[in-house]
């Protein structure tokens, strides 16, 4: 059984303008200790299908399909139960690590109300189990320093005090949003070492959220590419690489810098990312895609399974695409 289980997951939004349909039919898996990238650009639902997995919608939003996390169906558990869900079991960590923390609270008053609450530990024992998890994100001087407010951190210190604070119920589940988007590049690289390690050594599975395709290639076992709230196609991390098989990851993938290619061929998407108030009825990427072809508007591309364990949604024949 897989660890996460999303199928046919919805979110519509209802606005002033009527219906933004952020997720439309998504579907994806994540098994125990595997990481799993999910890729598009901004406004393709990336966060959104997190948030209806986490039970974090805003209040205009709602979800409909299944998300099942080691059999349990979260989309109808009470906002208690879910509560206890994000705090032992699935946790997530955002681009503003203030999205988590409290400026008001001592990091370690905070750390420890999470290990009192969940795991009736002693606030003693608590600050104890704080400190070490602060050591283990390599917070120099942990001990000292858990007594600080977050205002006294720098941005990839603060970033590293929210992954601690995200993995102190050691959960088997973390869904990143973007963790690195705000920070330099070092300290970049630092954070996603950081998220490696956590991987390996707590055998959490990962949920990496991102628009930069860069970033994932060393990163995650599999990537799955979504415009417009749908997969676009999903794979192996190296295969989607080596050979993408839809037009919009091609598009993605010259746009990433490359040390090996002269960066004069870097091309973004022409055309704007879709507006989610009115898709297409048929594949959300046509009014962008070079190759369309005459139904693509109309029709929406059906999934089709081939390579090794790999997926696309694209009317464009795969040889046509890979060639
Ligand atoms: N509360 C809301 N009300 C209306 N539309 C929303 C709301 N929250 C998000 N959206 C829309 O949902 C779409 C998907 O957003 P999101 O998942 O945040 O994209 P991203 O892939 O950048 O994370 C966007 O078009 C966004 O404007
Ligand atoms: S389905 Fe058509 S419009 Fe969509 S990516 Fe494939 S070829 Fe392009
Ligand atoms: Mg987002």
């Amino acid at each position: 059984m897989a660890l996460l289980d999303v199928q046919d997951l919805n979110v519509v939004f209802q606005t002033a303008d009527g219906p933004v349909h952020a997720v439309n039919g998504l579907s994806f898996q994540i098994d125990k200790g595997e990481t799993l990238a999910i890729v598009g650009e901004s406004g393709s639902g990336k966060s959104q299908t997190a948030f209806a997995a986490m039970g974090l919608l805003a209040q205009n939003g709602a979800a409909n399909g299944k998300v099942a996390f080691d059999g349990t169906d979260l989309l109808s558990l009470s906002p208690r139960q879910m509560n206890k869900m994000r705090a032992e079991k699935v946790a997530m960590i955002f681009q503003d690590p203030m999205t988590s923390l409290n400026p008001y609270m001592r990091i370690s008053d905070q750390m420890a109300e999470v290990l009192t609450q969940h795991k009736g530990m002693s606030k003693r024992a608590a600050i104890a189990e704080a400190t070490k998890m602060l050591d283990a994100v390599r917070i120099p001087d942990a001990a000292a320093r858990i007594t600080m407010y977050p205002h006294e951190f720098s941005g990839g210190m603060r970033q590293r005090i929210m992954i601690a604070m995200a993995l102190l119920c050691q959960p088997q589940l973390l869904i990143a949003d973007e963790p690195t988007t705000a920070l330099d590049v070092t300290v970049q690289a630092q954070i996603m070492d950081l998220l490696g390690d956590i991987r390996r050594d707590f055998g959490t599975a990962i949920v990496l959220i991102t628009h930069d395709l860069g970033i994932v290639a060393d990163f995650c076992d599999r990537t799955l590419v979504m415009y417009g709230g749908q997969v676009m196609e999903e794979g192996a991390t190296t295969d989607v690489f080596a050979e993408p098989a839809h037009p919009y990851t091609k598009g993605l993938l010259r746009a990433v810098p490359r040390i090996d290619r002269d960066d004069d061929v870097l091309q973004t998407i022409s055309g704007e990312p879709p507006d989610m108030s009115r898709l297409p009825a048929g594949c959300p990427f046509s009014p962008r895609c070079d190759v369309a072809l005459d139904h693509c508007a109309v029709q929406r591309p059906a999934k089709e399974h081939f390579g090794a364990d790999r997926r696309r949604a694209c009317h464009k024949p795969l040889a046509e695409v890979t060639s």
